[in-house]
């Protein structure tokens, strides 16, 4: 390719192709190719000569930054421990899932305790947002507010005042005079988060970015607001339960998979400090299908309710309908059922439901996904007083998995007397809990249900 020849990177996967077209052929995403002006080789093709880089040595005496605490400790510990300095932070979530509630409620949280702070609405008036603050009984917090989406202005203003952290609800909505695109397009929200991001690192303002999830799970239109911040929290929840999520799935200054637990009440969000007793609040006694995972959420351990329900199907295609699993770890863990115990599935439709509304990606939940399924198939509830942990291996071995200890002791806080885990666990004694070690699923199946 010549030098001056025009080159086109896809904004989602960042291949390059030398000319355009309509969906990328590296990851196949659609409209996110755009041009880009060529790169050079060297200082010299850049025409004017730069500067040299001051450098430095590793090691430095600078403290670590003061971060500024919310006052809700729920988003604090996401954040990896209170908002740093010039950080920029990108909050995404589905549309009407709270993501402007949570974020008015922290502005006025950091407000009080005198990080001043500014809350710039691109998708409500002014009187919408004092009155969102009024019912959440807000009004007296010295958070300032502007209705704008010209960037170009809210840069300006932002200038001017020099607040310790500014809002942008959300990035969708803003626009650059300087890109010809319509507002929500990927080349302005890239440039208007780019612009963001750099007045941050420059002038040592915390930006926090809203952005609005698509049906697929990405942030609408670019990934790669993702890689210019330093924090990506997602925002979820099941629409019809009154539980949020706030997820850390990028951290550059804390453990990401850190998450923080609310609840959506009629006064806006409220924190939940003991997730896994409102997890577990709904479960009645013995039933088959239902198995308590005792999980990690980043540091804390949280315990689930893993919901199974198995019957015969009317279809060719038996059904596989899983909520707040991978359907791909459901495929797998039938498969080895199938394979390694010779307990077939062929025939039956499958539901699975992590309870509550809660989303669970750890493998070590295996164990007690397999026992949910089995526990429905065979119509034989598990002992109520009983958690369950561990990974399943393709052998259909069981795979040990870490903080035992934390998981034990959170399930004895609960009232859980029994733990079924994999053989070769480092196990803790724990008061007031027996563990159970199961080498792998043939054993498992045969002690519980007699079957296998
Ligand atoms: P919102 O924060 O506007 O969502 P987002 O900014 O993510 O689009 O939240 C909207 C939903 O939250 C709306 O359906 C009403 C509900 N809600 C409550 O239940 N209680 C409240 O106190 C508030 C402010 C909103
Ligand atoms: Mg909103």
């Amino acid at each position: 390719m010549s030098k001056s020849a025009p080159a086109f990177t896809c904004t989602a996967c960042g291949a390059t192709a030398r000319k355009w077209a309509g969906r990328c052929e590296a990851c196949g995403a659609w409209n996110s190719i755009i041009e880009e002006a060529p790169l050079s080789a060297g200082p010299k093709a850049l025409g004017a000569k730069g500067r040299s880089v001051p450098l430095t040595d590793l090691a430095t005496e600078e403290a670590a930054p003061p971060r500024a605490s919310s006052g809700i400790d729920e988003l604090d510990r996401v954040l990896g421990g209170g908002l740093v300095p010039a950080s920029a932070i990108l909050v995404g979530g589905d549309p009407g899932i709270g993501k402007s509630t949570l974020l008015l409620q922290a502005a006025a949280s950091f407000a009080r305790r005198g990080v001043s702070c500014l809350y710039f609405s691109g998708e409500e008036a002014s009187a919408q947002v004092r009155m969102r603050a009024q019912r959440l009984g807000l009004a007296d917090a010295p958070v300032r507010l502007g209705a704008e989406t010209n960037l170009r202005d809210i840069l300006t203003t932002l200038d001017a005042e020099r607040p310790a952290l500014a809002i942008i609800d959300s990035i969708q909505t803003m626009w650059l005079d300087t890109v010809e695109a319509a507002p929500g397009s990927v080349s302005q929200v890239r440039a208007a988060a780019h612009e963001l991001v750099t007045f941050a690192k420059r002038r040592g303002v915390a930006v926090i970015l809203v952005g609005h999830v698509t049906k697929e799970g990405q942030i609408a239109g670019p990934r790669v607001v993702e890689h210019m911040v330093d924090t990506v929290l997602y925002f979820e929840g099941e629409r019809g339960h009154q539980f949020r999520i706030l997820r850390a799935v990028k951290n550059r200054f804390g453990p990401a998979d850190e998450i923080g637990v609310f609840e959506m009440t009629g006064n806006g969000l409220s924190q939940v400090t003991n997730p896994s007793a409102l997890f577990l609040s709904e479960r009645g006694g013995a039933s088959p299908g239902s198995a308590v995972f005792a999980g990690i959420e980043g540091t804390r351990p949280v315990l689930t309710e893993i919901q199974a329900l198995v019957a015969p199907s009317p279809l060719g295609t038996p059904r596989r309908t899983v909520v707040g699993l991978d359907s791909g770890r459901l495929s797998t863990i039938l498969a080895v059922l199938e394979a390694r115990c010779g307990i077939p599935f062929a025939g039956l439709d499958v539901f699975l439901n992590v309870a509550g509304g809660m989303r669970v990606t750890e493998p070590a939940a295996d164990l007690a996904v397999a026992a949910a399924l089995l526990s429905a198939r065979e119509d034989v509830a598990i002992p109520p007083e009983t958690v369950l942990f561990g990974e399943i291996s393709l052998s259909g071995a069981l795979r040990p998995v870490g903080q035992t200890e934390n998981r034990l002791k959170e399930a004895a806080k609960l009232g859980f007397s029994q733990a079924i885990a994999p053989s070769r666990s480092k196990l803790v004694r724990v008061e007031g809990m027996t563990v159970r070690e199961m080498p792998d699923l043939t054993a498992f199946t045969g002690e519980m249900f007699g079957a296998g």
